[in-house]
This record gives structure tokens, C-alpha cells and sequence, in this order.
């Protein structure tokens, strides 16, 4: 086997990013790239001097791809991924892995069968501010565990929704909801990746400021397996667009965070605040942090090369990428449990598969 593992990319939206960090990470080789629009697909081939592929079949053929990167919108990733599963290779599936747990589920039983690596797309699980949350989280350090909210009041202009790649965004077929499914996923994958398994959920949702099918904003309440409460708010409408904010309290103390920035760090056992004062110093307001809060491709690609390289070493070593399809899932299953909540006025129990 070549040192260099072979990736590809379909859907080049935030494929492009995919692209980005594949050149950048090492022992990795973007081979080629698929779109069915030729408008993004020229381009960025050129940009990478890779091959392109309009047809995924066509692209599977091709021996020197080792991994294939999922990005095309969120109800096609089973469908696609099966196609890439049945030609043997590897994948990283963009968040969400699909827009039910049915069919992740679908994805997670044909990856287990080949015996391939797939991983999700969570990159905000590899930010260390989130890494060191969650250690103190899971340590016990902020004692018994009360609450835990996480509040994501975003703004996207309606042309987001209506521009040439807009047109599944706020769909239940393709896009799976709106603010809480596209947007909202990483917050809620981070609530639970941080605070455990959320048991039940009781949510309401609705369109507010768009002309869309889904939702625009949404609010839910939580309760985790730990025995803690937590709410959830997720929204496209808030103009300008305000920064993502997660609140952590427990017996014997609480965390505050703002986008990427750590804005308190509380423990009863930091006498004197040193401990805070370390952390603020590593993880507080940064100058040039970048948000999403208004603009979509303001993501910062780091996370994805991090994944990427994870996928190399997991494909040479033969392991388990760092973010499975099936870690990916409970996301999914939260979200949906907000939808069927809000529709029905009950609180939906969750499987705890
Ligand atoms: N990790 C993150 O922070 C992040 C950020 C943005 C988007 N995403 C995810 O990335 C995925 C794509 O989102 P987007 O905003 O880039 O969407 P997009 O519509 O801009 O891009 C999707 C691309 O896929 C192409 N495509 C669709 N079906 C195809 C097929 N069968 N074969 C080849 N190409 C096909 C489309 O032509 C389009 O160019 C979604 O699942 C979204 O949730 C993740």
C-alpha cells in the first residue's frame, strides 16, 4: 500500500472545505472530485489539479481512491454512502450522518458488514476548549450535574434558502428540519458528547422569517440521562446573527462558553480563581475567532483536516475512526424526538439504543 491514502470528494459546497483539508493534511491525496454541476466542479478541480467527475459511479471505478468524502446534502448521505460502501471504500459523512436514525442505521448495518471505516463530521468535538469541558464535565468536577443549555440564535437571509444550492435547505425531505437539523446539529451533539445521553424531550417548532417548509426557529427541553434538565434554542432569524452560547451548572460549579470562547470557568474547588484565570487566559475571547453566526461557510476547516488525518491513520492502522457513524446518531435521534414532540404536544422518550 502507497504511504498516501487516496480521498475524494462529492458535493462541493462545503466539499470545498473537505478539499482544503485534505491538501493540507499529510499522507493524504485528494485524487478527485464529483458534482453533478459542472459549475463548482471545473473550478475546484483546477484549483486541486484532481480529476472530475459529474457521475459517482463513474468516480467509484477509479482504484486510486481509498476514501470517499460525503457532502451533498443531508437526506442523500445513506443513498450515497451505500454506492460507496458497495465499491469498498472507506467515507466520512458530512453532519448529519443522515436525517433519521432509520437510515443511519441502514448505513451504520452495510459499513459494519464490508468491514470499512466511516466517520461523521463533528468537528466541534476536536475544538480543545470543548475537550476540556467535557473532561471536567465527565471527571466530576462540576459535581452533580443540573443544567445544561445550549442557545444558537443565527441568522440566514432568505436568499440562503433561495439561491441555486438553496433549495433543500429548510425541507423536511433533504434537509431533515431547518435551524435545529442544519444549523443546530453541532450544539446538540455537543450537549450530549459533553453531558451524556438525553433520555426524553419535549420541543416546539415553526417557521418565524422565512419562506421555507421546515422550521426557523425551535425550542426544546431536555432531560439528560445523568438526571439533569437542559433547553435547546436554535434559530436562522435572529438578525444579525448572535454567537452560539452553551451554559454547563452543576453542584459545584458551572461553565459559560460564547462561540469559541470560554467566558467562565467556575469550580468550587478553585479556590482563588487560579485555575479560571489559566483557562480564560488559553481559551477567552479571541481576536480573529470565526462564527457562522451569519455567514454559512464561516467554519473553520482545522476540525476537518484533524478528521481527515484521524482516517488516514485509522485506514493504515486498520482502527476505528475517532467520530463513528454510530456516535453520530444520537444527534439525530434528539433532534428528530424535538420534531415529533412538537408536532404531537408530548414528551418523546428516547430508545437509549
Ligand atoms: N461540518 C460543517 O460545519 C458543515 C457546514 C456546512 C454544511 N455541512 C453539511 O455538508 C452537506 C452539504 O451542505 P452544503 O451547504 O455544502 O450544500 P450545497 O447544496 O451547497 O452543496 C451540495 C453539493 O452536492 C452536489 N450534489 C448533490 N447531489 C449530488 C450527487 N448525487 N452527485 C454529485 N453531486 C451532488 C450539489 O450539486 C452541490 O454542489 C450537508 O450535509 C451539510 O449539513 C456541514
Amino acid at each position: 500500500m502507497s504511504s498516501e491514502t487516496g480521498f475524494a470528494v462529492v458535493g462541493l459546497g462545503m466539499g470545498k472545505h473537505h478539499c482544503k483539508a485534505i491538501h493540507s493534511a499529510p499522507n493524504a491525496r485528494l485524487i478527485a472530485v464529483c458534482d453533478v454541476d459542472e459549475e463548482r466542479l471545473r473550478p475546484t478541480a483546477e484549483e486541486f489539479g484532481c480529476e472530475a467527475y459529474t457521475d459517482l459511479a463513474d468516480m467509484l471505478e477509479n482504484d486510486d481512491i481509498d476514501v470517499v468524502n460525503i457532502a451533498t446534502p443531508s437526506g442523500s448521505h445513506t443513498e450515497i454512502g451505500l454506492q460507496v460502501v458497495a465499491a469498498g471504500k472507506h467515507m466520512i459523512v458530512e453532519k448529519p450522518a443522515d436525517i433519521t436514525t432509520a437510515r443511519i442505521d441502514e448505513l451504520i448495518a452495510a459499513v459494519d458488514k464490508a468491514g470499512i471505516k466511516a466517520a461523521g463530521v463533528f468537528q466541534s468535538r476536536l475544538d480543545p476548549l470543548n475537550m476540556e469541558i467535557r473532561n471536567a464535565v465527565q471527571g466530576g468536577r462540576l459535581g452533580r450535574l443540573i443544567g445544561v443549555h445550549g442557545h444558537l440564535p443565527w441568522y440566514r437571509k432568505q436568499s440562503y434558502y433561495d439561491g441555486p444550492h438553496g433549495s433543500w435547505k429548510g425541507t423536511w425531505g433533504m434537509d431533515g428540519g431547518g435551524s435545529l437539523m442544519n444549523q443546530g446539529v453541532h450544539t446538540v451533539d455537543l450537549l450530549q458528547w459533553i453531558s451524556g445521553r438525553v433520555v426524553s424531550v419535549m420541543g416546539m417548532f415553526g417557521v418565524f422569517g422565512h419562506e421555507i417548509e421546515a422550521e426557523d426557529q425551535s425550542v426544546a427541553l431536555l432531560r439528560f440521562e445523568s438526571g439533569a434538565l437542559g433547553t435547546l434554542y436554535t434559530t436562522t432569524c435572529a438578525y444579525p446573527g448572535h454567537d452560539q452560547r452553551i451554559t454547563i451548572y452543576g453542584s459545584e460549579g458551572s461553565l459559560v462558553k460564547r462561540e469559541g470562547a470560554l467566558e467562565s470557568w467556575k469550580l468550587l474547588a478553585d479556590e482563588g480563581g487560579k485555575e479560571e484565570t489559566d483557562m480564560l487566559n488559553r481559551f477567552g475571547e479571541k481576536v480573529n475567532k470565526s462564527s457562522g453566526a451569519a455567514d454559512p461557510m464561516a467554519v473553520s476547516f482545522d476540525g476537518h483536516t484533524q478528521i481527515i488525518i484521524d482516517m488516514v491513520e485509522a485506514v493504515q492502522q486498520d482502527r476505528e475512526p475517532m467520530i463513528t457513524l454510530h456516535s453520530a446518531r444520537h444527534a439525530v435521534e434528539i433532534i428528530n424526538a424535538v420534531f415529533e414532540s412538537g408536532r404531537s404536544g408530548r414528551e418523546i422518550r428516547l430508545s437509549g439504543k
